[in-house]
């Protein structure tokens, strides 16, 4: 059978709406008192963080004629590109089909299908690559049926990292000085992204990554994961290795008690990722005293009111908050302790290398 999608009319009006997100400063015990740093809020814009990305993958994907006035996209996601996705096809005039799976929250399906995306749902992980390798699977079979359909490949097309060069314009703009940046790493699009210009604006700029506990990006094993967003199963070409002073691994338990801390403290918060790199950005500003240090919020607290703000999702996952890390373990190197819980090494490196 052939699926149809239905092709939108383009409203190109609505990319005036992309990006130029407020900072803030953030002063809330995370859980320690600390001097502040500063967030920059990406789920206060339309589409959300990876409109950014969104647009320029799509834009760019034009320009080389690899994606048709009218055609459709069809992109795996967990949810935040999905919205991005979502907004860059209505602007841009293309019908999106993402696939998703079943961890993918009933609000993001209703929100996402509310913007006109067809979705489609995975309800197994595979044997190996967990989620993203099933969604990948499902994906291929919808290239194959949908004439014309073009797949942004999020984790390696360069035109994600290359849509960032906005966040890093605005916050050059918005900050007087830059010491620390303290990024989420998922495909590794908004670090790789932000980092190049921001470091031409501000040489001694160090870079911190934040991956989730059972991540596979800085080269530990892959485990099955509650936390979305950041961390993967899989080694996205895009993460700039080589850009990354450190890398911190965030376990659940820090995360929701980072994100339920922001909400009752100083309002801003969001989810996984949100509370992950919050945790270390206070903690980069408590060990380096007069560091100016910035973090990229990726989205708000919405998405998760049934997840890190549920009480009943926690205990449902054996999660204490009591447990939540209040300062990193130090691991000399990625392979020579798994990181049960927040923990941190200076030593990064592609687990790749060579054999790329
Ligand atoms: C909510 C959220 N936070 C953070 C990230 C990580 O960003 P990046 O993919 O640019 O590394 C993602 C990526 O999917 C995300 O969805």
């Amino acid at each position: 059978m052939t699926a149809t999608v239905v092709r939108p009319t383009a409203q190109p009006e609505l990319l005036a709406l992309l990006g130029r997100t407020p900072v803030v400063r953030v002063t809330a015990e995370l859980p320690y008192a600390h001097p502040g740093f500063w967030a920059k809020l990406e789920g206060l814009a339309a589409g959300g963080m990876k409109a950014r990305a969104a647009v320029s993958m799509l834009l760019g994907a034009r320009e080389r004629g690899e994606l048709r006035p009218g055609a459709p996209v069809v992109e795996s996601t967990s949810g935040t590109l999905g919205l991005g996705l979502a907004f860059a096809g209505q602007a841009l005039g293309h019908p999106v089909v993402l696939v998703g799976d079943s961890e993918l929250e009933p609000s993001m399906r209703q929100l996402l299908r509310a913007h006109g995306v067809r979705l489609e749902i995975v309800d197994r992980p595979a044997p190996q690559g967990g989620w993203q390798a099933a969604r990948l699977g499902r994906l291929r079979d919808l290239l194959a049926e949908l004439p014309g359909a073009y797949w942004p490949d999020q984790y390696n097309n360069p035109d994600n990292t290359a849509g960032y060069a906005s966040l890093a314009a605005e916050l050059s703009a918005q900050l007087d000085h830059l010491d620390i940046l303290v990024c989420s790493v998922g495909t590794g699009g908004h670090s790789a992204g932000v980092i190049g210009p921001l470091r031409r604006h501000w040489p001694g700029l160090r870079l911190i990554g934040v991956d989730a506990t059972g991540s596979t990006i800085f080269g530990q094993p892959a485990r099955p994961r509650l936390m979305r967003g950041l961390g993967s199963s899989i080694h996205p070409r895009n993460v700039a290795y080589d850009a990354f002073d450190e890398v911190h691994w965030i376990g659940p338990a820090e995360a929701v008690d980072s994100c339920r801390r922001l909400a009752r403290g100083c309002f801003v918060s969001g989810g996984w990722s949100t509370g992950a790199v919050a945790r270390v950005a206070a903690w980069a500003a408590r060990v380096h005293p007069g560091a100016a240090v910035a973090t990229v919020f990726p989205d708000g607290p919405h998405r998760y009111l049934g997840t890190v703000y549920d009480d009943d999702f926690l205990t449902a996952h054996g999660l204490d908050l009591t447990d939540a890390a209040t300062r990193p373990v130090e691991i000399p190197h990625p392979r020579a302790a798994e990181a049960r819980g927040w923990a941190r090494c200076t030593r990064v490196a592609d687990p790749l290398k060579g054999k790329r």
